[in-house]
């Protein structure tokens, strides 16, 4: 199959603009070398790891398994300040080639990436956040629009991504609701140069996810999708079926962070979160099988389009 190829893309080294985005408990090892053979950005963040050694090892694993490019997640605020710096060090020490930073100021962790050739990539949902990560270093921005999977924004996707091109010097990587080639054409239309798919990957084979979990996705509607702040404080989208309550209006917040206290440690394995795009993943496959549809669906959206006519 021929290549698609962007700045972005040919700088990471991938045959497809596609990242399979990072996804807290349930992105693992298996899924970056599957997305890595089918020539995409694979990504987990380094906390799926119980501990620092384990991590060591998935990175070892990996490097077995295969020689392409791969990505881990830094959730800068979200980890143990001590356990961040190991486990970055280890990143070093494995040569991966690209770090997603998110939760957090990525200036130190960029000046350091940058001495070892490594990239890195950092998520936002505002243009603010945007430029400070670019003057921190950040070597692409992730817009994280309405709707995606995980901690979302609310801006439509039709401005975040032109409006952050328009404004940053970096590229930029389109984030939400994305499972289909058209919609990878749209995002590259729209001034992205990579895209970033969560959601679409639960339904992968290789995914950690829990098998009901996956039938969620795959059977999902936007309205089963519930943006709620009450989870965990931040707002993030989420399977309305998992929520307490079992919705996700302002008015279940108390009901969602009530359930949570009880079970403090539990709240996103038991929580699962998703995104709109629940409403194009069709079919649980091999990430292979589904970097195959996209491609082949992205070739078909770009040959749809009505040619300018005199
Ligand atoms: C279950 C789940 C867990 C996530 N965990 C993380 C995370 O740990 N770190 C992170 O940077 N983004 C996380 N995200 C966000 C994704 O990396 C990505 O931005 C999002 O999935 C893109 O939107 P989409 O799901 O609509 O494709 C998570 C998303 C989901 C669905």
């Amino acid at each position: 199959m021929p290549r698609i190829r962007t700045p972005l893309a040919e700088r990471l080294g991938l045959r497809y603009p596609i990242v399979c985005a990072p996804m807290f408990i349930i992105s693992n090892q298996e899924m970056i070398v599957a997305a890595a053979e089918a020539g995409i950005l694979g990504s987990m963040p380094s906390i799926n790891h119980r501990s620092h050694a384990a991590f060591r090892e998935s990175l070892a694993y990996i490097r077995r398994r295969t020689d392409r490019p791969f990505a881990i997640n830094l959730t800068i605020k979200l980890t143990d300040p001590e356990r961040l710096q190991q486990d970055f060090e280890a990143c070093l020490e494995y040569r991966v080639p690209a770090v997603i930073t998110s939760y957090g100021d990525p200036s130190e962790i960029a000046r350091r990436a940058h001495e070892h050739g490594m990239a890195v990539l950092h998520d936002v949902i505002h243009l603010k956040h945007a430029l400070k990560a670019q003057a921190a270093g950040a070597d692409a921005i992730i817009g994280v629009a309405a709707g995606a999977g995980g901690h979302a924004g609310t801006t439509s996707p039709f401005v975040l991504y032109p409006y952050l091109r328009e404004n940053l010097r970096v590229p930029v990587v389109a984030a939400g609701c994305i499972a289909t080639g058209r919609q990878v054409a749209a995002a590259l239309a729209l001034g992205a140069e990579l895209v970033y798919m969560g959601t679409r990957f639960i339904a992968s084979t290789e995914c950690g996810a829990d098998e009901r979990y996956k039938s969620l996705v795959v059977n999902g509607a936007p309205e089963d999708i519930a943006y709620t702040d009450g989870v965990s404080g931040v707002h993030a989208n989420f399977l309305r079926q998992t929520l307490p309550g079992g919705a996700g209006d302002p008015a279940d917040r108390g009901a969602a962070q009530a359930a949570v206290q009880r079970d403090g440690g539990k709240k996103w394995k038991d929580i699962w979160s998703a995104g709109q795009g629940v409403a194009l993943a069709r079919e649980v496959k091999p990430i292979a099988a589904i970097v195959d549809d996209v491609v082949r669906e992205y070739a078909e959206a770009v040959r749809a389009l009505p040619a300018l006519e005199d």
